[in-house]
């Protein structure tokens, strides 16, 4: 985002007195005063009281001084809009509509004179709901991400809210982890696209336009790193493992001007994030520059307390600001205990001045002095619904993966297809974790509704749930007059999401004999698996003659999933993390370090050779590995060269449409450095490039990957070495001939 520092600045610079009366009202476009300028100015008139309750974010519902609640689920009593005029608190946390948005914003302009930041989870949907986020990220598509969130910000104004809390950046390498749904997958450079490209449709080029809203990159950092896969839990890293896997997604929001940034509620080796200067002031502010604000987590300075990291609420608010929070979200120790701690010495004042200048900068760069309202109308022109839930159908079309497809798919006409779960008719189920639940801004869009508007000859009978018993003969008796079965498997999505980690990752239930009693039928069967992360379903993989995976397809989800299945679209996505064979095999995740003793595997030993990296039971590879995905063609890679171009090492080939239908391929570039001073990843993506092919094009394909991106940290350092690598251009993690080049110095 680009702060222009306006030449009229210097008007602001002469006669402070006089200046601090200009910048502190609406400025008139002749003399307008820079930002900061204006952020003194605010600031100089705030008493005690009015600084600390600007690093408060208060809940609509639950704060202390909310009212009690009416009909419509809140309330705003004479109490609470006085609160807001005493800027006792500076932002809230909650949609309420515009009504209420207007209301409480008109209480805090008329009293304290500092309009709010209303912020709310607007990850996925607003008012539009769209595919999770994990499965966003298997469209390998920046495009389509940076549109999402363009759509998504007048929807969120439309329902009272200014600032979102995304994108979420926790690159996820364990599936077990709840919140993998929610963030881009495995890899730090596609997690990191998919942010950036958030952040900037979210906040589009002119943040302060009134049609933009604040993004929060969260939350940082690490935090899908938790031991065990277990949502909250610490985590313990290598400072090298922190800067090469889970910070650089953080670094790429910072530079893409992400205007607020949520610490995580987890421990990062033994000191909570939110208590951690290190990571907030040393990397986020001091490397990274960041001048934005920082918000904790929901009650996460409270949680100081329970870490045992602090004794009371007075000393978890000293530790976070002095570490480097500037707003607290919902507890309220800020407001309640700096005084003390500042007249104490324990906090300075400098200190709260500064954390305060971090939410007035916000503010303004939000424009909210000089526009603190939302014009209902006027906003509501630039939503075209019809055309945000087509674009949530392009999302689902993009974001399911084809793992598997014996040339069922896509299918033919006439069949009568049998379509079998309850899944595959439950519009509630397409939506996912953090997603609105007002299923009245939904096609209904089923699978089954899908399939039916495309015309498809499909007979929809639920008979089994996910997690309960299967009644083989009554599955038989179902599709006996079907040339073709397609049945819903996976896992509800409210198992996945905050707090929703699981220790089996295998499918519940006896859906497997779903599978068996169509396989003993001898029918062909489609299996589409949902669900909010990877699973583990080996045995299915060996009995479905094709598998979509669906993820949480949201509110225009069946659709999307029709339109593939039917082949009025072509297979779009690539996987953005491995699929694991078995939950045991977890963390598993493609840029693994390589060993001393790689698993070798061959006939005898199919689950690698003894004294090798490898498993007893299962083998340690992927199911299905990162960056694989079916198209409904084939491609064949020639001519594949890595070639030293100034900054640049430039991976040229030839892919050729072998098949007889269009199809995009996602051309992957992976690096190994084959000597280190540290041991490295047997895999690392460093680019990638979707080509669109017609039936026997070819396309030459280039992709330049920055010679200074071959790095790696040691030491506390950015270390980039002369030497050999070894690099695939494939399309996939695990496939792709080796290459050789050699960075000479
Ligand atoms: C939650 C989540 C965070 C969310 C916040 C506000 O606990 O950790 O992602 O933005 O609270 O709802």
């Amino acid at each position: 985002m680009k702060h222009l520092i306006l030449a009229a600045a210097a008007s602001c610079a002469v006669g402070v007195a006089a200046a601090a009366t200009d910048c502190n009202k609406p400025q008139a476009a002749a003399t307008p005063c820079d930002i900061e300028s204006r952020v003194e100015a605010t600031l100089s008139r705030l008493t005690l009281d009015e600084k600390l309750g600007q690093l408060w974010q208060c809940h609509w519902k639950t704060a202390k001084v909310a009212a009690s609640e009416d009909a419509s689920g809140l309330a705003i009593s004479e109490k609470f809009l006085e609160n807001a005029r005493r800027g006792r608190f500076g932002s809230l946390i909650g949609k309420a509509g515009v009504e209420k948005y207007n209301a409480v914003q008109k209480a805090a302009m008329e009293g304290v004179g500092i309009p709010l930041l209303i912020g709310h989870d607007m990850i996925h949907s607003a008012t539009t709901c769209y595919p999770i986020p994990l499965a966003l990220s298997c469209a390998w598509d920046v495009d389509l991400w940076e549109r999402i969130a363009a759509a998504m910000a007048p929807e969120s104004i439309a329902l009272g809210v200014n600032w979102t809390f995304t994108p979420m950046l926790d690159v996820a390498l364990d599936a077990r982890w709840g919140r993998i749904a929610e963030g881009g997958g495995a890899d730090p450079l596609l997690t990191g696209l998919m942010g950036a490209a958030l952040v900037r449709g979210f906040q589009g080029e002119n943040l302060a336009d009134g049609r933009h809203i604040a993004a929060c990159a969260k939350h940082y950092v690490a935090y899908g790193a938790a031991q065990g896969g277990r949502d909250y839990n610490k985590v313990e890293l290598a400072d090298s493992t922190l800067r090469e896997t889970y910070l650089p997604p953080f670094k790429k929001a910072v530079e893409a001007g992400c205007a607020t940034i949520m610490p995580a509620f987890h421990s990062y080796n033994g000191i909570p994030c939110s208590a951690n200067s290190y990571l907030l002031k040393d990397i986020l502010r001091t490397e990274y520059g960041f001048d934005g604000m920082t918000i904790s987590d929901y009650n996460a300075v409270l949680e100081l307390i329970r870490h045992n990291v602090a004794a009371d609420g007075a000393e978890a608010a000293a530790l976070a600001i002095n570490a480097g929070i500037d707003m607290e979200m919902v507890s309220s120790f800020f407001p309640d205990t700096l005084k003390d701690s500042i007249a104490k010495g324990i906090v300075d004042m400098k200190t709260v001045d500064d954390a305060v200048r971090n939410v007035l900068r916000t503010k303004y760069r939000l424009g909210l002095f000089d526009h603190p309202y939302i014009d209902e109308g006027e906003i509501k022109k630039g939503i075209d619904l019809a055309a945000n839930r087509a674009l949530a159908r392009e999302a689902a079309r993009k974001s399911c993966v084809l793992l598997k497809n014996n040339g069922i798919l896509p299918l033919r006409r006439p069949a009568h297809i049998a379509l079998l779960g309850d899944i595959s008719g439950d519009a509630y189920q397409m939506l996912g974790c953090w997603s609105t639940k007002d299923l009245s801004n939904f096609e209904n869009a089923t699978l089954l509704e899908g399939l039916k508007a495309d015309g498809a000859d499909v007979a929809y009978t639920g008979l089994y749930t996910l997690t309960g018993r299967v009644d083989v003969a009554a599955v038989k008796a179902a599709i006996a007059g079907a040339d073709i079965v397609i049945a819903g498997f996976g896992d509800y999505w409210e198992n996945s999401g905050e707090g929703n980690s699981v220790a089996r990752l295998e499918l519940p239930g006896e859906q497997l004999k779903v599978a068996e009693a169509v396989k003993e039928t001898g029918k062909p069967l489609v299996a589409v698996v949902f669900g909010g992360r990877p699973m583990a379903f080996p045995e299915l993989a060996g009995m479905a003659d094709a598998i979509l995976y669906a993820w949480n397809p949201g509110g225009s989800g069946g659709w999307g999933l029709a339109d593939v299945l039917t082949g009025i679209s072509e297979p779009w996505g690539r996987l953005t993390t491995d699929m694991p064979r078995a939950t045991g095999t977890c963390p598993q995740f493609y840029s693994r370090t390589i060993t001393g003793r790689e698993a070798r595997y061959d006939a005898k030993f199919p689950n690698g050779r003894p004294y090798s990296s490898r498993y007893v039971d299962v083998p340690a590879t992927a199911l299905y590995p990162f960056g694989f995905g079916l198209a409904y063609t084939t491609f064949a890679y020639s001519n594949e060269s890595a070639t030293v171009d100034g900054d640049n090492v430039v991976f040229t080939l030839d892919v050729k449409n072998t098949g007889s239908r269009h199809g995009t391929e996602v051309v992957q570039v992976y690096v190994h450095d084959e000597v280190a001073k540290t041991v490295r990843p047997r895999r690392e993506l460093k680019g990638f490039q979707r080509v669109a092919l017609a039936p026997g094009e070819t396309k030459k394909v280039e992709i330049a990957v920055p010679i200074d991106s071959l790095g790696y940290w040691v030491n506390g350092k950015y270390t980039l070495e002369p030497g050999f690598w070894t690099a695939w251009i494939a399309p996939d993690s695990d496939s792709g001939k080796p290459i050789h080049f050699e960075i000479a110095k």
